[in-house]
């Protein structure tokens, strides 16, 4: 099959909009009809073309039925539409109980849904489905009260009443033009949490949050965060609310996060309920970070949107940025940061390196739904964080003042918002717009000269560009490089950018490269530094610098950059994988590794923030390790990784050990009565101890049942001796401070072991749970991110589990998406891990592409693998590509894999 590719080259305004959009939507018992009226403007004497798959009943224009138009590829033509603004009658019946893609009108658990970003609008009715058309609505819902008592939608509700036969309506008015994909409605039976807010300026704000009865308790933490985010625009930004009502609604059937539909978000119910009996610290941190997400949206997406989804980005990218500062400001800014990262280089760098490679705004997509990706979102964050670098905080916010007063109301582009920046600050950033066009992760290779006569320091740094599937030469970036230099000691070692006599000292600058190959030099340097490099990770790219061991133990030890700090700790971490690699490769015995377990001691002593250690803690993954290599066996990187962990937790068992009692008492003694059940400060302790216990295991339960020394009937017995210790330990907890944080903490430490106990606990805690959805997602990503040699049988099983479904995207990505990413059960020698995904791939498919396209790129990586992986994988990855009727979703990433 044909594919259609779309190109960002073959923008055209559009021929007509649309000025005025009315809505009726009638809900039956499985069919809803829908009527739209619509008010056209011709732009052009182009033909009228409207977006729509859905089943069309009538199609009128200025009140006459029009029988002349076609109607193929969800594209209808109407070939002689007036010249002069016409109304539009359009009417559709859809049937949204049998709508299993989650995009357009859905039913789930009985309620009706919408999802119109990017392209769902075209399912409900015929229209012109683009982000550039912007057009006023009301929406009028008709259906049965008792059935469905609530009927939302965008803007504010103007008028209601009760119909014949047990039905009403409800009238709603949004005074704000939008695009399509911003349009939601909502029907069903719901329970209200209700809060206000009163903004800056004066307006009282009404809260609603809707979920299901039985959720209603668990909407607290959100409506406070909502709060938190709409007074943190006010103070960071200056932006303020818009509209007399906020919604929220949550819905466990959801293909994404959640969406920031006008005045009505629709949220998945992991990022709006939470209390601490069943959701960690890192859920309460999610279910901020995604409120605050989809509120600051209000502004940076909805007020100024996109002209062409090619500028998703231009959304996305800067309301991740917005969304991370609020995280940042709200708490513990520098291990935020360093997650950030950490995300960034395991998912979007090996995103930046494999088929699916593509700019923050990306030339071409064939399904736009693909393109909701890590670049975008999350390397577009790390452009608008450069933009911030550069400019600073307050020639950024001129920027943004100049942005909104030129464009608010309209959709515009990366280009629009890069200008807004230069122009406010008068500054060309022409150089800078490489950053939207080029593909790939630049490399830089520093090195530095010391002359002890000039007491200069001179960085010479390099960069190159690697070519992308899309592209081939690229030119050199604008790449800001922040840096700082530090004495033999660990002290921060000042130094000037001239010799002249009153150039001011500093300790920190930005460098900021425009070449393929530049010099700097630095003044008045006393002795020989070691160069802190990239501090904040102030660009997205590799770095490398020659670094000593001694010198990285120093970085590590004593820098002030949090992140530069962290990175020679994984700069340790690396090259010791690194030597265990090569020696498990080459079947020699595994090297020890001094210099790290020096610096990790030395660490675990430092007297720093639980949460920064708990981060220094951990090691990149085995995907983030592999990373930029070629024929990569997966197993020899977890095998290497493994061996390392183990070594750690073998030469510092006791400190560990203290750490972790530590950390208990701390969090015993700590007073602190979380007022939102969550405090950033007890999150820090926990994660600590989290982090704590991964090693801990390791020296313990060998010591404890150390298989081969032991008989089996002796092992059976400290079997369950380990086991009763830790059921035993949860069972305490819980009647002490019931919380979901410790409880998964120690079903993480005890997942991955053969032993029969963890089947005990793991059943236990699905049998407690099993009505609630959110933590049984929680066991099935423990089922599927087992290292036992049991894995794959248990994930089957799960399958057929009672509380699983194949039809819900949390349930799958739980299973199945943490499956994929299982490197010893995924990449098995044999293909059987690479057989069971693909399988899902098609089964997903045929009702769900979109969570289908998603699953299926864990097979992104098959180019680099050994050849004999490499050879299953593609043998899987033509299957799923012969199976017929596959969507255009899964053949695009497919495609792009085998060509
Ligand atoms: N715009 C949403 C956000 O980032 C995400 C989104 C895009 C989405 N497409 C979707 C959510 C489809 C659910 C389904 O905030
Ligand atoms: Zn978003």
């Amino acid at each position: 099959m044909a594919q259609t590719v779309h190109y960002l080259k073959d923008y055209q305004a559009p021929a007509h909009t649309i000025r005025q959009t009315d809505l009726r939507f009638d809900i039956g018992e499985t069919e809803t009809t829908v009527q739209a009226r619509m008010i056209v403007i011709p732009k052009t004497s182009a033909p009228l073309v409207l977006n729509g798959s859905a089943e069309l009943v009538s199609l009128k224009i200025d009140g006459e039925t029009i029988n002349h138009y076609s109607l193929a590829d969800d594209t209808l033509t109407i070939p002689d539409a007036p010249s002069e603004s016409f109304v539009l009658e359009v009417e559709t019946r859809i049937r949204p109980y049998e709508n299993k893609s989650l995009m357009g009108l859905y039913g789930s658990n009985g309620n009706l849904y919408t999802q119109c970003e990017p392209e769902g609008f075209r399912k409900i009715t015929y229209y012109i489905d683009r982000p550039d058309v912007m057009s006023k609505f009301t929406t009028t819902i008709v259906a049965d009260k008792k059935r469905y008592p609530v009927l939302l939608s965008n803007g504010n509700k103007i008028d209601s009443g009760d119909l014949e036969g047990g039905r009403h309506w409800v009238k709603w008015i949004d005074p704000f033009a939008k695009p399509s994909y911003l349009f939601a409605l909502v029907a069903g039976t719901l329970a209200l949490t209700q809060s206000t807010f009163t903004t800056r300026g004066g307006r009282e704000v009404a809260i609603e949050f809707y979920t299901s009865e039985a959720d209603k308790s668990k909407a607290g933490f959100a409506v406070e965060s909502l709060k938190n985010a709409m007074r943190w625009d006010e103070e960071r930004f200056g932006l303020e609310y818009d509209l007399d009502i906020y919604m929220v609604v949550a819905v466990g059937d959801f293909n994404m996060g959640a969406m920031e539909n006008k005045g009505l978000n629709i949220f998945n119910t992991k990022y709006v309920l939470a209390d601490s009996r069943t959701a960690t610290d890192a859920d309460f941190e999610g279910i901020e970070s995604v409120i605050g997400h989809e509120y600051f949206h209000n502004w940076t997406g909805n007020r100024v949107t996109c002209r062409d989804w090619f500028q998703l980005s231009l959304k996305e990218g800067l309301t991740v940025f917005r969304d991370q500062e609020f995280s940042g400001d709200r708490a513990s800014r520098a291990v935020r940061r360093i997650e950030n990262v950490s995300l960034l280089r395991q998912l979007q760098f090996a995103e930046d390196a494999g088929p699916m490679a593509h700019p923050v705004r990306p030339a071409s997509y064939e399904e736009m739904n693909n393109f909701y990706t890590m670049t975008v979102y999350e390397k577009g964050a790390e452009v608008v964080r450069m933009y911030h670098t550069l400019l600073g905080e307050e020639g950024f916010q001129k920027g943004m003042r100049l942005y909104f007063k030129r464009h608010d109301g309209q959709a515009v582009t990366c280009d629009d918002f890069l200008a807004a920046m230069a122009d406010a600050n008068e500054t060309d950033l022409s150089q800078f717009a490489l950053w939207y066009s080029q593909a790939g992760t630049p490399k830089l290779e520093v090195s530095s000269r010391y002359d002890s006569q000039r007491q200069t320091l001179t960085f010479n740094i390099r960069q190159t560009i690697p070519a992308t599937p899309d592209m081939s030469d690229k030119q050199p970036m604008l790449i800001p490089v922040k840096i700082g230099l530090l004495d033999r000691q660990g002290k921060a070692l000042p130094f000037t950018l001239s010799d002249q006599a009153d150039a001011p000292s500093q300790t920190e600058t930005v460098l900021v490269l425009t070449q393929a190959e530049q010099e700097f030099v630095l003044y008045r340097i006393p002795e020989e530094p070691v160069p802190s490099l990239l501090r904040g990770f102030s660009a997205p790219v590799y770095l490398e610098y020659p670094y000593s061991e001694n010198e990285l133990n120093l970085l590590a030890a004593h820098d002030t950059d949090a992140f530069a700090r962290w990175e020679a700790m994984q700069t340790l971490y690396r090259r010791a994988v690194s030597a265990n690699l090569a020696a498990i490769e080459e079947g020699t015995p595994l090297p020890a590794h001094n210099g790290l377990i020096e610096a990790f001691k030395h660490m675990l002593k430092q007297e720093i923030d639980p949460a920064f250690k708990a981060v220094l803690l951990q090691m990149p993954s085995a995907s983030e390790l592999w990373e930029g290599s070629e024929n990569i066996n997966p197993i020899h990187y977890h095998q290497a990784r493994e061996a390392l962990l183990d070594e750690i937790a073998k030469q510092c068992l006791e400190s560990l050990v203290y750490i972790r009692t530590w950390a208990l008492e701390q969090e015993a003694l700590s007073g602190i009565k979380a007022p939102y059940e969550y405090h950033p400060q007890l999150a820090g302790i926990r994660s600590l101890l989290a982090a704590v216990r991964l090693y801990t295991i390791r020296e313990e339960q060998h010591g404890m049942m150390n298989i081969a020394a032991y008989s089996d009937e002796q092992n059976a017995a400290h079997q369950k001796t380990v086991c009763a210790r830790l059921q035993d330990y949860i069972t305490r907890y819980e009647q002490l401070t019931p919380n979901m944080t410790h409880e998964m903490s120690i079903l993480h430490t005890v997942n991955h072991l053969n032993e029969e106990g963890r089947d005990l606990l793991l059943n236990r805690f699905a049998e407690r749970y099993a009505d609630d959805a959110l933590v049984m997602d929680k066991y099935f990503m423990l089922i599927g991110s087992s290292w036992r040699s049991d894995t794959l049988v248990q994930t089957q099983a799960a399958l057929n589990h009672p509380k699983f479904s194949l039809e819900n995207p949390n349930k799958a990505r739980a299973l199945l998406g943490s499956f994929s990413r299982n490197v010893p059960h995924f990449h098995t020698e044999d293909g059987s891990g690479y057989t069971f995904i693909a399988d899902k791939v098609i089964e997903i498919d045929s009702f769900n592409p979109q969570v289908a396209a998603r699953l299926v790129q864990a097979f992104n990586i098959c180019n680099k693998l050994e050849s004999n992986r490499r050879a299953l994988m593609q043998k899987e990855l033509s299957r799923i590509r012969n199976k017929e009727g596959l969507s255009k979703d899964v053949a695009e990433i497919v495609g792009k894999i085998l060509s």
